[in-house]
């Protein structure tokens, strides 16, 4: 591990949780818990909740929960060590040097980030020179209004080959720096001279407010027509998204996702500020895990043409096995989003969004593209295709609106479509039903973890592991009577893992808390042992409690191995009978 875990006791017993949350959301005490607005999801009435004793928190509409760490990495979209970082600065503590050459990596970053500060002011600062006038000039022409200007930091650097060199060298940064932070480029005669001369300049700012990064765009129609910083120690294209600074704090409870740095700016000025863009590379997974900190809700707003198109199918595959509502804008008669403003104004913006194609339509569409509908071979090949899509549909209700709609579009009757659904869907039924028997076994789904990956094989048994865990966070004298269970007799692998933890701290006489696990944990199952702590267990009856439930796990054990033992001999049998 790589922060030592005294450090992380000392910050945790540092960090009030209550004060910590407080500073983001309005917390109202009621009982022995505070309540507040859910920051993670949209609600109208409080059921997020905060636990001064345990020191964490949990939120009974959309089950994410954990310790003051966890709610930083939540809130901020932070990893595990920037979110320590985050709270060692708030409680004062110095972070702790975990391996050689580490703090001089850290060192080396906040340097590079102070020149990228340092370089963003000066090319701002440079729109009020008389040399910067063609810059100045350029935006105007965008329409970019002063107050934009000054919002995201937009600025202009000169022409020439050393002024960003220059400047920078007054306030003690030398090329070497530079050129690490990739504001200057070497020629191959071992010149140094500036990345980006006589273009106007967009810094590229992270989740946390930092400097990260630049995109420089020619004031004319000469190529390339943007230059962006390369990837530096601060700087990761396929990580970062222009703008989620200011839109991670939208009230308009989506993101809408474009293409350019331009579309984005024009959108923020008309109003919509909750756009954010791409850095000039295709959409990524961690641009959709960033994504998912922020919002449950993505409209996909790329360029019109055939290269936005597939760029907008690869960003919907990527987007929707989030579980993310995904929609896809149709700008008509506009190329991109800031064309469309310029030409129709806020409202027309607005309207478009409403009436914004929902996946599953937009996937239809690009189906139906494909197909002459006025010929009989190709209206069948349509309509098969398309069924293919409604298939793999949840919603019944769903399934008979588009499976109605296809129809109409191919002149065929509902009746031969929804039939064809029913035909495919039957095809694919024995994947499911696998799952549909273990779930019809389990005594309630709601018992089910909400992440999909903690799924419970054997609910029974791990309703038991789940007091365990409970009983141990309630009381030390209950590790006692818990040394008689194995992690192995665990079904659940989470809950194995989170005993194995609990009981070799307690061996050790460092037991620890349950926020202090956040070390090892996923924030998922962090969310999960923050749900299970909600369930009531008194310490009067624990000892008898602990003993159910030591039972009721070896018993299911028991019950496992009887069953395989089962199998095991019917498949020997049935080999043998041949
Ligand atoms: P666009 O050409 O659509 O950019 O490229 P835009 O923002 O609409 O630019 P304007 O309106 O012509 O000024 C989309 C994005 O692709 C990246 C940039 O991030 C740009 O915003 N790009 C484009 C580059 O990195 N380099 C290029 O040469 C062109
Ligand atoms: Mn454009």
């Amino acid at each position: 591990m790589p922060i030592p875990e005294s450090f992380l006791e000392e910050l945790n017993s540092r960090t009030d949780i209550v004060d910590l949350v407080s500073s983001y959301v309005a917390l109202t005490k009621k009982g022995n818990k505070y309540w507040g607005l859910c920051p993670f999801h949209s609600e109208k009435t409080a059921s997020f909740s905060v636990s001064p004793d345990r020191q964490m928190y949990y939120c009974f509409g959309c089950h994410k929960g954990g310790g003051a760490i966890n709610f930083v990495m939540e809130l901020e979209g932070l990893g595990f060590v920037d979110a320590v970082d985050v709270l060692a600065k708030r409680a004062g503590l110095q972070m702790p040097e975990t391996t050689p050459g580490d703090s001089s990596t850290r060192k080396k970053r906040e340097r590079m980030l102070s020149l990228n500060k340092e370089a963003a002011r000066w090319f701002h600062a440079n729109l009020s020179l008389p040399e910067a006038r063609d810059g100045v000039t350029y935006f105007r022409n965008r329409a970019l209004s002063p107050r934009t200007i000054t919002r995201f930091g937009l600025g202009y650097a000169l022409e020439g080959w050393d002024n960003l060199i220059r400047a920078m060298a007054e306030k003690g940064f030398e090329k070497a720096e530079l050129l690490e932070a990739g504001l200057a480029v070497k020629n191959s005669n071992g010149r140094i001279y500036d990345r980006f001369r006589h273009r106007v300049m967009f810094p590229i700012i992270d989740v946390r407010g930092n400097v990260i990064g630049f995109g420089g765009r020619v004031l004319d129609d000469s190529v390339p027509k943007y230059l962006n910083s390369p990837d530096t120690l601060v700087f990761n294209k396929s990580r970062n998204l222009f703008a989620l600074n200011m839109a991670k704090k939208t009230s308009l409870g989506r993101i809408i996702l474009t293409e350019g740095y331009m579309d984005t700016i024009a959108l923020h000025q008309a109003g919509f500020d909750c756009a954010v863009a791409s850095l000039g590379t295709s959409l990524t997974e961690d641009h959709v895990k960033l994504l998912s900190n922020y919002t449950s809700e993505v409209v996909i707003s790329y360029d019109g043409d055939q290269a936005g198109i597939k760029a907008a199918q690869r960003a919907i595959s990527l987007l929707s096995k989030t579980g993310m509502k995904v929609r896809v804008l149709k700008m008509k008669n506009a190329k991109d989003p800031d064309e469309f403003i310029k030409k129709f104004g806020p409202a027309a913006f607005a309207d478009l969004l409403e009436e914004s194609d929902n996946d599953v339509e937009y996937r239809l569409n690009q189906v139906k593209s494909k197909y002459d509908l006025t010929a009989d071979d190709q209206r069948i090949s349509y309509l098969k295709e398309a069924a293919a899509v409604v298939a793999r549909l949840d919603s019944p209700v769903e399934r008979e609106v588009y499976s109605t709609r296809v129809a109409e579009l191919a002149g065929l009757s509902s009746a031969a479509m929804q039939e064809e659904v029913k035909r495919l869907r039957s095809k694919s039924r024995w994947k499911q039903r696998k799952v549909e028997e273990r779930r019809a076994l389990s005594p309630a789904q709601a018992s089910q973890p909400e992440d999909r990956s903690l799924r419970y094989d054997n609910v029974p048994s791990a309703k038991a592991e789940e007091g365990v865990i409970r009983l141990l966070l309630l009381d030390e004298d209950f590790y006692e009577p818990a040394q008689s269970l194995k992690p192995e007799e665990f079904s659940s692998p989470t809950w194995g893992k989170i005993f194995s933890l609990l009981m070799e701290h307690w061996k050790q006489g460092t037991p620890c808390t349950g926020a202090s696990l956040a070390a090892y944990l996923t924030p998922e199952e962090m969310s999960l042992l923050a749900r299970i702590r909600e369930v009531p267990e008194s310490v009067g009856q624990g000892r008898q409690a602990m003993a159910d439930y030591i039972h009721a796990i070896q018993r299911q054990r028991t019950a496992d191995n009887d069953e395989a033992l089962m199998k095991f001999r019917y498949s020997k049998k049935s080999n043998g009978g041949t």
